[in-house]
């Protein structure tokens, strides 16, 4: 059965170390997500985009393949599936079709829609049992065609949506959706610490995952990070070993397309960075 992220969420938060939030696109990408958790005998959250989950037929689609894959591979590690950047009316259609955790993204209204929002859908959530992730001040880079400014999140503003009851917070720290460019200058160590600080042991929720040094994300950890989404680097790893296979081999040539052949290397290539991560993020063993 799918599970709340609250739990494993807190407990990564008091034992230091991070819960891998991965993003799903397909059904194969989740098989291997899962697959991956498994053998990495680590909780994780599965989360999807509002456009990716349009893609793969809707929301409910979404929950039933996650909860049906759960069950048909026997899976045993905690898994949450989380709503990833979702609009308001999003999240309310995803805590009625069975996703057991919701982002409200509000960080592109004003404060106070923000803060109106944000306490309607924790409090539509938490009446079943659903944890939430809320966001304060924007990511940068692109999600789902939404760039935004990369901004540092406002300290005070974080306290204000920690005490309406979230159960992680997403803040902008320097971090950046997508791949990082040459010149990033890294993770913001000191407003970290002030957002640490203001919401008072609230676990924090690092985006951009992909490609941030293993050391900057464990400093994080110290300072609040429970959870790190990871999207663009499994996307990287799909493509690179898809590219390698086709550029190497004539299973295309001749023989028509077979999928099972052609995605394996990817999906092979998937589960093996997320145990790369899990063990990188300390989550491994922790199931
Ligand atoms: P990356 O694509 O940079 O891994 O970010 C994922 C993310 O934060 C999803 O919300």
């Amino acid at each position: 059965m799918l599970v709340s992220a609250k739990e494993m969420v807190e407990k990564a938060h008091a034992g230091h170390y991070a819960i891998p939030a991965f993003n799903t696109n397909n059904l194969e990408w989740t098989k291997c997500i899962l697959a991956g958790v498994q053998e990495a005998q680590s909780p994780t959250i599965i989360q999807v985009s509002e456009g990716a989950a349009k893609y793969m037929g809707g929301f409910k689609v979404v929950a039933d393949l996650v909860k049906n894959l759960y069950e048909a591979m026997g899976i045993t590690v905690p898994v949450a599936l989380h709503l990833d950047h979702g609009t308001f009316e999003g999240a309310k259609k995803c805590i009625e079709v069975g996703f057991t955790s919701v982002m409200f993204d509000g960080s592109h209204f004003d404060f106070d829609e923000n803060v109106a929002k944000s306490k309607e859908i924790i409090a539509l959530a938490h009446s079943k049992g659903i944890s939430v992730e809320c966001e304060v001040g924007g990511i940068g880079g692109v999600e789902d065609g939404v760039a935004s400014a990369g901004e540092l999140a406002d300290p005070a503003e974080c306290k204000a949506v920690a005490e309406l009851g979230v159960d992680f917070l997403a803040a902008g720290i320097g971090n950046i959706h997508g791949p990082y460019p040459a010149d990033w200058k890294g993770l913001n160590f000191e407003r970290l610490d002030e957002i640490d600080k203001a919401v008072n042991g609230k676990p924090l929720v690092l985006h951009g995952g992909s490609g941030i040094p293993f050391e900057q994300v464990h400093k994080a950890v110290t300072l609040g990070v429970s959870k790190v989404n990871i999207n663009t680097e499994l996307q990287l790893e799909f493509a690179a070993a898809t590219r390698k296979y086709i550029e190497a081999g004539s299973d295309l040539k001749g023989k028509g397309y077979d999928p099972r052949k052609v995605l394996k290397p990817g999906c092979d290539a998937i589960t093996a960075k997320v145990v790369e991560l899990c063990k990188a993020f300390g989550s491994a063993g922790k199931a």
